[in-house]
């Protein structure tokens, strides 16, 4: 009788202390490690994943004066069947190292880190520098490469200030149960620091859901949007499987945010996953060829792209796609500049000829289909780092491998 009583007495006592625990006090796992996106003006987006969690923040400030802040966000399941958490920090100083701290139901994830970033420069200010590369995320397995490019990307991540994945980012179909194990987990030292923008390419659209948006945070409407670093315009845009997503709807907006640009900025720069005209192993694009007149039009200086798994500057083109005479052969340095300069950084970690890919490739711009079209080529693995100095527009790539100088350009204008 009194093993029942006692039984009786417990039981509400057990549920009262259950139901009085604050959720906050389950303690979530990392599931992904924070990562920085919409580098915008003052303002930065931080997000990383959780198992579970109901509240999420972060706590910054910036590194050499002030007090810590904390701004609230957003929590919700992903999915993968976990928790994004999603914090927005606005009116940041400009070009100011910051500390942070990442929290979910109030616990600090990862309290023996020191995660740091930079906030965007301001419109006034001229320097600052970014990676660009595509083709990353092929599994290692697979004979991917994805570590050795976090590796040699490492050593630029406090002297730059964000990155640009040109498409492909995961292989093979842009599935988002692929995004740790072949990208987030090798980029770690990375991401956390260094925000990063990114565009489709042709695998990230083998999802019909489209996992690639549930992954990313965008401007605009996430497939084509444009933003400001500085004294530079950039375009990113999504070519999908070379036919572009909402072509004539793209171009039409391409060409307003062209048109708004100019006089604004110094350089226009423009993302895209797949090439135009070039003598690798892919084939020429003509809806991006298409695209040339308004280049040309509208002053744009780069273009950047991924696809082709190798490294390739073409010599600068008009808006017909020919190489403007005075830049035939294999100039470095440019003054007051005519055309646009394509550059295909497909290099990031898929490498055609080396791992699994069977067929070897080597490219030879002499036999090239466009005659004096390509200024350098090397089939390695490779990264571009982009410097603005004002005026001046240094390009630089870099073997993965051993960071040796692969290729080097200058624009002056
Ligand atoms: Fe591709």
């Amino acid at each position: 009788m009194k093993q029942i009583i006692n039984t009786i007495i417990f039981i509400p006592i057990l549920l009262l202390v259950y139901c009085s625990t604050p959720t906050r006090e389950i303690k979530p796992l990392l599931a992904r490690k924070p990562y920085l996106q919409c580098a915008l003006k003052d303002s930065l987006t931080i997000l990383w994943r959780t198992d579970t969690g109901t509240v999420c923040k972060v706590a910054y400030k910036p590194a050499a004066h002030g007090e810590w802040k904390s701004v609230e966000g957003n929590v919700r399941l992903t999915n993968t069947g976990v928790t994004e958490n999603e914090v927005v920090l606005r009116d940041l100083e400009p070009n100011t190292p910051y500390r942070y701290k990442i929290l979910t139901n109030d616990i600090d994830l990862l309290p023996d880190d020191t995660l740091w970033f930079r906030s965007p420069v301001s419109q006034k200010d001229s320097v600052f520098s970014f990676f660009a590369v595509g083709d990353i995320g092929e599994p290692i397995e697979e004979g991917g490469t994805p570590d050795l490019l976090a590796k040699a990307l490492e050593p630029s991540v406090s002297s730059m200030n964000f990155g640009l994945l040109l498409g492909d980012i995961i292989y093979p179909d842009g599935k988002s149960e692929a995004y740790d194990s072949n990208l987030f987990n090798h980029f770690g030292s990375i991401f956390p620091y260094l925000p990063v923008f990114t565009v489709l390419g042709n695998h990230d659209w083998h999802e019909p859901e489209n996992n690639y948006l549930k992954e990313w945070k965008l401007p605009h409407n996430e497939y084509y949007y444009s933003f400001d670093y500085g004294q530079a315009h950039f375009i990113g845009m999504d070519s999908k499987n070379g036919d572009f997503h909402e072509y004539e709807k793209q171009v039409e907006w391409l060409k307003s945010d062209l048109e708004a640009a100019q006089g604004n900025a110094t350089w226009i720069i423009i993302f895209l996953h797949h090439n135009g005209k070039s003598c690798t192993y892919k084939e020429d694009y003509n809806n991006v060829m298409a695209l040339y007149p308004l280049f040309e039009q509208y002053n744009v200086d780069l273009v950047l792209n991924g696809h082709a798994h190798t490294y390739e500057r073409l010599n600068p083109m008009n808006g017909t796609g020919e190489v403007i005479p005075e830049y035939i052969g294999s100039s470095q340095v440019y003054h007051t500049p005519k055309g646009f300069i394509s550059i295909t950084v497909g290099s990031g970690g898929k490498l055609r000829g080396i791992g699994t890919d069977s067929k070897p490739f080597t490219p030879d711009p002499e036999n090239c289909r466009h005659k004096d079209l390509v200024a350098r080529a090397a089939h390695l693995w490779a990264f571009l780092k982009i410097s603005v100095n004002g005026k001046q527009l240094k390009g630089e790539s870099f073997a993965t491998e051993d960071l040796h100088l692969v290729d080097e350009f200058t624009i002056h204008k």
